[in-house]
């Protein structure tokens, strides 16, 4: 294992610049660095990267991280492998943490990328190993190449295989990954036994989950790894990894429900497709691949599952829409799904099959209209109502104003007047006044102490002591500064954003990293940061001083319904209470 000191020893040592330089050319622009994203096709640049803060981010598709992320995800090398070579580079040589029997382990987070690997290492050997499992997978068409391309495995029987990839099956890493199970007793016992193992693999290569399969009937018939600090299945699509050379060639990307689906569509020449982790699609998937790509294709089952599965889509899509990009809808024959489909007809017929996909807007008008009859004023009231909920989502301009035409038409009203009884913004129409430009969303308070934190993570030390963690902002502003005060020596933003790669609050980071690269050295990030503890703690003062003067009123005994402590604190908030922070200004009777 590599000491995490080491890590932050390398991300000073070395230059983001100068590794992207290897492999992307970059352009200097006021403080930045810009280039066109290596990991999205564009024609602007929007891939950015910080040199004073040593991280990059692009503001089309959403990559981000540290040199180290960017060599993972540039050049598909592991963890250990990106970090070996940015040393090598650096004229550094990396130290192992060995254990010593005796000593007490360093409290180091044990890397559970590693054991992710470890084991997906050792399900492949047994795979090899297994003439019923090599005849499970031949039998369902798929060939040793596409079997390796996809990591495929097997779980062997038996209750604690585990025990050969780790020197200690009682170490916490083997659940926090959920490859191993703990049962009321304290015994622990392997999750996957006797399975087909489908390793999940984030867009940096590494594995974070697993999926794995009976290989005869049984229940459940896929058995997934749990949500873990890896692994959020509504941000997860398998195949993504795979995929994305393909995606990028082809300029779409085929959604689809299962993993042999994936795998039998890769099996026939189909490189593009992606699945959902048994969840439904999710607007942040759809984000995700809008970003990748113009085109996105959802193709469920023929069967009525199916069919719920891509109204759930639709749903979750609507919000995500992009003028100009395409999103379709692909219904299967009931009897299939793609494996079967690409497997009886061939990938020439499935690609057929796509290029008629049905667009999102004509599935839509199709499902509203086909629920009611549009002859009766009553079914087109239906219509009005069913299609409120999903008009009023659709931000993309041209988008809405053709499907607001559209269902205003089937339902025999105008535009206007639809929109007026769902009480909507008309669009389309020129504005009376020239457009102000829309003011940027004024972030919350939580959100700019995360970003000073990430400026200068040193102003944890001045975040109060009893700081309350409730949502995720809050949890995460608990989390970087339970990290930062256990760290030696200064840490630096580089630092910061590696530690959290991979964890729950990466994205929620990612976002907030984005904002920062804007930010130069002369705005004063200490006094932002106070600014808002102080206005935090006046807001909590006065809901307090409110909840007081409620139960001083409500009791109709004056300061007597008290106790000494609630007293004490009234007076002492009473005292405060003319006493105004400058950021908030205003009337301070009011
Ligand atoms: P399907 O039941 O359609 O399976 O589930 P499939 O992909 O066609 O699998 P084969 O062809 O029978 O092998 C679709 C997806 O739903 C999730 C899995 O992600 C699966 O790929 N699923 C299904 C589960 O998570 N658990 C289950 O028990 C079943
Ligand atoms: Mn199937």
């Amino acid at each position: 294992m590599i000491p995490k000191s080491f890590i932050q020893d390398l991300l000073n040592r070395i230059d983001i610049v100068d590794v992207i330089e290897r492999y992307v050319p970059l352009k200097k622009t006021g403080a930045n660095f810009v280039a066109c994203c290596p990991f999205h096709n564009e024609k602007s640049p929007s891939f950015t990267v910080s040199q004073s803060k040593q991280f990059y981010h692009c503001f089309g598709c959403g990559a981000h991280g540290t040199a180290i992320g960017f060599l993972m995800e540039h050049t598909g090398l592991g963890f250990i492998d990106a970090v070996e070579e940015l040393a090598r580079a650096a004229g550094m040589t990396v130290p192992r943490e060995t254990s010593v029997p005796g000593q007490v382990q360093h409290k180091a987070a044990p890397d559970l990328y590693e054991v992710m690997q470890s084991a997906t290492r050792y399900y492949r050997d047994q795979l090899k190993q297994s003439p019923r499992a090599i005849d499970y997978l031949k039998q369902r068409g798929l060939s040793g190449d596409i079997a390796a391309r996809f990591g495929i495995g097997y779980a062997p029987d038996g209750w604690q295989n585990l025990q050969s990839i780790v020197s200690d099956y009682q170490h916490s890493s083997l659940l926090e990954t959920g490859l191993v199970i703990e049962n009321d007793e304290g015994k622990r016992y392997d999750r996957f036994r006797d399975r087909i193992m489908f390793p999940i693999v984030n867009t940096r290569g590494q594995v974070i989950g697993f999926g794995g399969r009976v290989l005869d009937t049984g229940e459940p018939k896929y058995l997934n790894s749990p949500e873990t600090t890896l692994f959020e299945k509504g941000h997860e699509l398998y195949g993504l990894f795979q995929a994305q050379k393909a995606i990028r060639a082809s300029r779409q990307v085929l959604v689809v429900e299962g993993y042999m689906d994936v795998v039998a569509l890769a099996q026939h020449g189909i490189e593009y497709a992606v699945a959902t982790l048994g969840t439904a699609t999710t607007p942040y998937h759809v984000q995700k691949l809008l970003r990748l790509t113009d085109k996105v294709v959802f193709c469920f089952d023929g069967d009525a599952a199916g069919q719920r599965a891509a109204w759930r889509a639709l749903e979750n899509a609507l919000p995500q829409l992009v003028d100009g990009k395409h999103i379709g809808f692909l219904f299967l024959p009931p009897e299939h799904d793609p494996d079967s489909f690409v497997r009886e007809h061939g990938s020439a017929a499935f690609e057929k099959l796509l290029q008629d996909a049905l667009p999102l807007s004509a599935y839509l008008l199709r499902e509203l209209s086909g629920q009611v009859d549009l002859r009766t004023q009553e079914g087109r009231t239906v219509l009005l109502q069913r299609a409120k909920p999903l008009l009023t989502v659709i931000s993309a301009p041209a988008t809405a104003l053709l499907l607001r035409k559209e269902v205003a038409a089937l339902a025999g009203v105008t535009q206007a007047e639809l929109e007026a009884l769902y009480a909507i913004k008309p669009v389309g129409l020129p504005a009376r006044r020239a457009p102000q430009k829309a003011a940027r969303p004024v972030a919350s308070n939580l959100r700019v102490l995360l970003r000073c934190l990430l400026f200068q993570p040193d102003l944890a030390r001045e975040l109060p002591l009893d700081w309350e963690a409730d949502g995720t902002e809050a949890a995460a502003i608990a989390a970087l500064a339970e990290w930062l005060l256990t760290q030696q020596g200064a840490v630096s933003t580089a630092a910061m954003i590696q530690h959290f790669q991979g964890s729950l609050y990466e994205l929620l980071l990612a976002a907030e990293q984005a904002e920062i690269m804007q930010w130069s050295g002369e705005f004063d990030v200490a006094a932002e940061f106070q600014g808002v503890l102080a206005s935090l703690r006046e807001g909590k003062h006065r809901q307090q001083l409110q909840e007081l003067n409620a139960k001083v009123k409500d009791l109709g005994v004056g300061l007597k319904g008290l106790n000494e402590q609630e007293l004490a604190l009234y007076v002492e908030l009473g005292k405060r209470r003319f006493i105004r922070h400058p950021r908030e200004g205003g009337d301070p009777a009011a």
